[in-house]
C-alpha cells in the first residue's frame, strides 16, 4: 500500500489486487510513521482505497481524533481483527459497561465508558419500532446485573410512557440481591404503589402547570392562594391576628366595593365558609350600646336592598386590622390537601377579584373551575397523600424499598391522559431538582431522569414564556453541575428542544425514516457524516450509530436483545389475524 494522495480530511492509498474489495470497507488501517494514524477506509475506487484518519496509537492505546496528518511515506498496513478490539471497546473493568457487537465486526464486543456515559445527559433516537425501548431495557438490565459492581447508590427514574418496561426490570433483583427495583402506578387496579405528589409541595409554578395557568394574573391568585391555605392551615396561636386581619382586610375590600349589597353579602359569606377563627366567624358578636347581634345577622338586607349595617360592620372588621409585620411564612412545611388549596383560590380569587377588572375576574375563574374537575376527577387520587413530608422526605422515600436503597425506579404513567401524565412529569422532576440542587457537597446524589417520548415533555410549551423556563431544558443546561442528568428517548428530535439536546453528550442513533430528523440531528453531531446519514435511514431494529464520549470512536453496533424484553414488541400479524378458529 502507498500513499496516493492526502486530501483535507482523506487520505487517497493505491493497492494493487483489490479483490475483496467490500470486506475491506469499514476496516482499519496504521499508517506508521513519526505517530501512529489510524484511518477507517470508508470507500474504494478502482485500485484506490479512500480512508479517513480517525485516530491516533499513542502507547498501544487508540485515541479518538486526530492532530496531524500521516507522513507521505508512512507504512501502511491492515490492521488485524485481534487489535481492532482496543479501536473500538473500552477493556472490560469497573469503568466499562457492556451494549453490543460491532456491527461490521461481528465478533467483537463493544463495551462503553460507563462514567462519561453517565456523568452526562444521553439521548436516544429512532424512528418507531427502531430498538430504543428494548435497548434502554439492555443499558439498565447490564448495568445493574453484574454483581462484581453494583451501583448501589444509582438512583435512576424511568418514566415510562407506555409502560412496556415492568417486566424486563422486574427481576434485577433476583439476579442481584443488593439491587432494587421500585414500581410506582398510574393505574388504580395494579398491584404497584400507587404514584402520590403531596399537594402541599406544590410551588406556584407546579400549580401553575397543574390547572393549565395562562397568565401572570393567574400566577397571582395562585401565589395568593398559597400564601393564605399556608397561613390558614398553620394551627399557631402566635398567627391568629394575622388570619384576623387576612379576612378582615378581604372583607373590608368587598363591603367598600360599591357593588350591591346581594353580592356584598354573598362574598362575606363566601370568605367566612372558607375561613374563620375563634375571634372571627359568622357567630362573632358585634356589639352595640344596647344590644349584641350575631356577625351573621348583620348582613341581612333590608326591604330597600341595603345592608343596613354597613357602618357597623366596617368599624367591627377594622378593629382587626394589625399592622403587617411581614412576617414570612414558609411554604411547603406543613400539610394540607388539594381540596384546602381548592378553598384557597376561591378566596385568592374573591378578594383579587374585588381589585381587579370583571374580566381578568372572569379569566381568573378558569383556575377555580380547573381545580374543581381535578377534585371531581379519579386523578385527585394522585394527590391524596396521608401525611406531612417534607422535599427531602418525599424523594428519600422514592429511593427507599422495604429499608433498602432502590436504584431504578419506574414510573409507569401510561393510564392517565397525555396532559395529565406531561404535569405528572414535570412536578416531579423539578422536586427532583429542587431537591438535588440543596445536596451538599454538590452533586453528590446523581440522579437520572429517563424520559420516553422526550419530545412530549422537553419542548417549547407556554411554560417558558409564563414561567420563563422549562425544567427539563433547566436541567438539561444547569442539571450536570448537581448531578441531574437526563436521558432522552424520542422519535421525534425535531419536537424536541435544541437547547437540550444539543447538551447531549452522548447519542444512540437508530434507523430514521426522515431526512429532515436526519439533518437535524446532523446539525448537532459533529462527526455524524453524510455516508453515516445516509445509512441511518436503512438500519435494522436493534442496529445503531453510537456518537459521544462515553465511546471509543463513532461506532455503529447491534445491541444485544434484553431478557426479558419490555412488552413493546412488534404486532404478529400473523398469528392475530389469521388466529380465527372459534
Ligand atoms: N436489540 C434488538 N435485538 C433484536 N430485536 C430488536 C432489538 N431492538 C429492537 N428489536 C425489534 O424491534 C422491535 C421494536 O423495538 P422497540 O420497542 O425497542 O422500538 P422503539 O424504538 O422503542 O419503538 P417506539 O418508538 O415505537 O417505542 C422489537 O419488538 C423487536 O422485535
Ligand atoms: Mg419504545
Amino acid at each position: 500500500m502507498k500513499i496516493e494522495e492526502i486530501l483535507d480530511n482523506l487520505i487517497i492509498v493505491s493497492q494493487e489486487n483489490i479483490n475483496t474489495q467490500d470486506e475491506l470497507i469499514n476496516h482499519y488501517v496504521l499508517f506508521k510513521g513519526n505517530k501512529q494514524i489510524v484511518g477507517e477506509i470508508i470507500n474504494i475506487k478502482q485500485n484506490k482505497l479512500i480512508i479517513k484518519p480517525i485516530g491516533e496509537l499513542i502507547n498501544n492505546e487508540f485515541v479518538y481524533g486526530i492532530t496531524s496528518k500521516p507522513s507521505i511515506h508512512s507504512n501502511i498496513e491492515l490492521i488485524k481483527e485481534n487489535l481492532i478490539d482496543s479501536i473500538i471497546s473500552y477493556p472490560d473493568s469497573k469503568n466499562s459497561l457492556y451494549l453490543g457487537h460491532s456491527a461490521i465486526f461481528n465478533n467483537l464486543k463493544v463495551n462503553i465508558n460507563l462514567t462519561n456515559f453517565f456523568n452526562s445527559h444521553f439521548s436516544i433516537i429512532g424512528s418507531t419500532g427502531s430498538g430504543k425501548s428494548f435497548t434502554l431495557s439492555k443499558i439498565l438490565q447490564t448495568l445493574f446485573r453484574d454483581s462484581n459492581k453494583v451501583p448501589y447508590n444509582a438512583s435512576i427514574f424511568v418514566f415510562d410512557t407506555y409502560g412496556e418496561y415492568y417486566p424486563s426490570f422486574l427481576n434485577i433483583e433476583q439476579t442481584n440481591s443488593k439491587c432494587r427495583f421500585k414500581n410506582y402506578t398510574t393505574n388504580f387496579e395494579d398491584n404497584s404503589e400507587l404514584l402520590r405528589i403531596p399537594p402541599f409541595l406544590l410551588d406556584v409554578d407546579d400549580l401553575a402547570i397543574l390547572l393549565n395557568a395562562e397568565d401572570s394574573h393567574q400566577l397571582q391568585v395562585l401565589d395568593k392562594a398559597l400564601e393564605l391555605v399556608n397561613i390558614f392551615k398553620r394551627n399557631d396561636s402566635n398567627i391568629e391576628g394575622i388570619k384576623n386581619d387576612i379576612i378582615a382586610r378581604a372583607i373590608l375590600d368587598i363591603l367598600l366595593s360599591g357593588r350591591p349589597s346581594v353580592q356584598i353579602r354573598d362574598q362575606i359569606l363566601s370568605i367566612l365558609s372558607f375561613y374563620q377563627t375563634k375571634e372571627l366567624n359568622l357567630e362573632s358578636i358585634l356589639s352595640q350600646p344596647g344590644y349584641n347581634r350575631s356577625l351573621k345577622n348583620c348582613l341581612i338586607i333590608d326591604t330597600d336592598g341595603k345592608l343596613r349595617e354597613m357602618e357597623l360592620l366596617t368599624k367591627y372588621f377594622n378593629s382587626f386590622l394589625i399592622e403587617q409585620k411581614n412576617i414570612k411564612i414558609p411554604r411547603g412545611s406543613i400539610y394540607y390537601t388539594l381540596s384546602d388549596l381548592e378553598n384557597a383560590i376561591d378566596f385568592a380569587l374573591i378578594s383579587e377579584g374585588i381589585l381587579k377588572s370583571e374580566k381578568i375576574f372572569d379569566r381568573n375563574c378558569n383556575l377555580k373551575v380547573r381545580i374543581h374537575n381535578l377534585l371531581d376527577s379519579e386523578y385527585r387520587n394522585f394527590f391524596d397523600y396521608p401525611n406531612y413530608i417534607s422535599k427531602e422526605g418525599y424523594i428519600a422515600n422514592l429511593i427507599v424499598k422495604n429499608g433498602h436503597k432502590a436504584q431504578l425506579i419506574n414510573f409507569n404513567i401510561n393510564y392517565v391522559d397525555d396532559r395529565f401524565a406531561k404535569t405528572i412529569v414535570k412536578i416531579l422532576t423539578k422536586l427532583l431538582f429542587d431537591v438535588a440542587r440543596n445536596v451538599k457537597p454538590r452533586a453528590s446524589i446523581p440522579f437520572h431522569i429517563v424520559l420516553e417520548e422526550a419530545h412530549r415533555y422537553v419542548q417549547n410549551d407556554n411554560d417558558t414564556s409564563l414561567l420563563g423556563y422549562n425544567i427539563f431544558e433547566r436541567i438539561s443546561k444547569e442539571g450536570r453541575k448537581y448531578g441531574v442528568l437526563l436521558g432522552l428517548i424520542t422519535q421525534r428530535p425535531m419536537e424536541l428542544s435544541e437547547t437540550a439536546l444539543s447538551q447531549c453528550n452522548n447519542f444512540l442513533i437508530f434507523k430514521m425514516t426522515h431526512p429532515h430528523d436526519v439533518d437535524y440531528i446532523s446539525k448537532m453531531i459533529p462527526f455524524m457524516s453524510d455516508e453515516v446519514c445516509r445509512q441511518v435511514q436503512s438500519l435494522p431494529p436493534g442496529y445503531c450509530y453510537l456518537f459521544g464520549t462515553a465511546f471509543k470512536l463513532p461506532i455503529m453496533i447491534r445491541i444485544d436483545k434484553p431478557n426479558p424484553t419490555p412488552i413493546s414488541n412488534n404486532v404478529n400479524i400473523q398469528k392475530v389475524w389469521f388466529n380465527n378458529e372459534e
